[in-house]
């Protein structure tokens, strides 16, 4: 293992990875890819950390198949000590909370969580509240990858889709012109794409939801604020009423189980406008590819299975990408040289915890005394006195 700027880094949302960043995971990516097409295992194995010391867990609080599946076989390809926290027995069922749970976990020698949660921002909120263990085998602290948080931000998904985008669109990061169909309100899928597609330069996106479910404001001023050229439709048939029609559609399941009662009852009138039929197929040119992050519902699939064997597939291949990409990015947290060396460009600045507030004092023992009740004095040991909330030793 080697000192590199992507050890131990928590990727909590995608702009924990800086456009280099993510551009140089794509290039290794693109190799790892290759090199499993030509069996070359001599390549294969320069992408391993092959370490029995080195510990992962997966902490899946919430359902998946995908990106459970595929994290567990990228973590069994790079060989090292893995593992599942079996939610359905643990404490969290006796009411335990997620914190406490995950922070006993980190207590038990494991260098990079893969957390998936409904709880927004919880790989942020461990990588502020855990500490230096001391006896992690590579990491100082362990570092935590957001599988899915709420309808926050899902950013490996990100990286996958991005790998596919660019494999259709011959590894050209000069544009993207891309259409987001469906549930744009509660896909953390595409939240991830507000700074996501930033990868690409010029970026032209099409959104296409009813107004129940459109994307938020603020998430589309974001998207301005990059430089995205934005135009709104409330459903296919309207966006296939104008002639400026994107080759890659990003199709986006109806989240029923984040909606509220009032969305969840038009749920059937809501499906009509972003769902695709093989009829739209005519409407688009010959190289037009469909993405899907999956699942999607088996009674009401807005990407109907009779679609899967047109060229128009782009999802079955996604969903497979989502393993190789998760092997580079797990490598580059472990600091796998053949991932990291080569690596020129912008990175983000390595966060320091510090923790020069703490002033030990010597505990003088000033006689034997007898303490019937109450806090007694301490006759060795620290005491941490006065704690304040700040960033800086100086606001606290
Ligand atoms: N795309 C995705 O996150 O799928 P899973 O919910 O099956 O992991």
């Amino acid at each position: 293992m080697t000192s590199n700027n992507f050890l131990g880094r928590t990727v909590a949302v995608i702009n924990d990875l800086t456009l280099d960043e993510r551009r140089h995971l794509y290039s290794k990516a693109k190799e790892l890819k290759e090199a499993m097409i030509r069996k070359d295992r001599a390549l294969l194995n320069k992408f391993k950390i092959n370490d029995e010391y080195f510990g992962m867990r997966r902490a899946f609080l919430e359902d998946s198949t995908r990106t459970k599946g595929s994290f567990t076989s990228a973590m069994e390809f790079l060989n090292v000590n893995e593992h599942d926290f079996d939610v359905d027995h643990s404490s969290i069922n006796k009411s335990e909370s997620y914190f406490d749970s995950i922070n006993t976990l980190v207590g038990y020698d494991d260098d990079v969580f893969v957390i998936r949660s409904k709880l927004e921002g919880v790989c942020r909120y461990l990588e502020e509240k855990t500490y230096d263990l001391g006896y992690l085998h590579t990491l100082d602290k362990p570092a935590f990858v957001n599988a899915g948080d709420g309808k926050h931000e899902h950013p490996t998904q990100e990286i996958l889709d991005g790998y596919t985008f660019l494999e259709d669109n011959h590894w050209d990061y000069s544009h993207l012109h891309i259409a987001l169909i469906g549930d744009l309100f509660h896909g953390r899928t595409i939240h991830s794409k507000v700074d996501g597609l930033k990868i690409f330069h010029n970026v032209k996106v099409d959104l296409i939801a009813p107004n129940e479910i459109a994307l938020q404001d603020y998430y589309v001023k974001r998207m301005e604020e990059n430089g995205f050229e934005i135009r709104t439709f409330e459903s296919i048939e309207e966006y296939l009423d104008q002639k400026d029609i994107s080759k890659q559609w990003y199709f986006t399941r109806p989240q029923l189980e984040r909606m509220g009662e009032k969305v969840l009852a038009k749920q059937d009138e809501l499906r009509k406008g972003i769902t695709a039929s093989v009829e739209f197929l005519r409407h688009l040119e010959d190289d037009t590819h469909f993405y899907h992050p999956l699942p999607r519902h088996k009674e009401h699939p807005t990407l109907p299975t009779e679609l899967d064997g047109y060229s128009v597939n782009g999802w079955t291949r996604q969903s497979k990408n989502g393993k190789l990409t998760r092997i580079v990015l797990l490598g580059a947290i472990a600091g796998v040289p053949y991932i990291c060396d080569d690596f020129e460009g912008q990175s983000l600045e390595k966060k320091v915890y510090e923790d020069n507030f703490i002033e030990p004092l010597i505990v003088e023992n000033s006689g034997v005394k007898n303490y019937k009740q109450g806090v007694r004095p301490l006759k060795n040991g620290v005491v941490i006195d006065h704690i304040s909330r700040g960033s800086t030793p100086q606001e606290i």
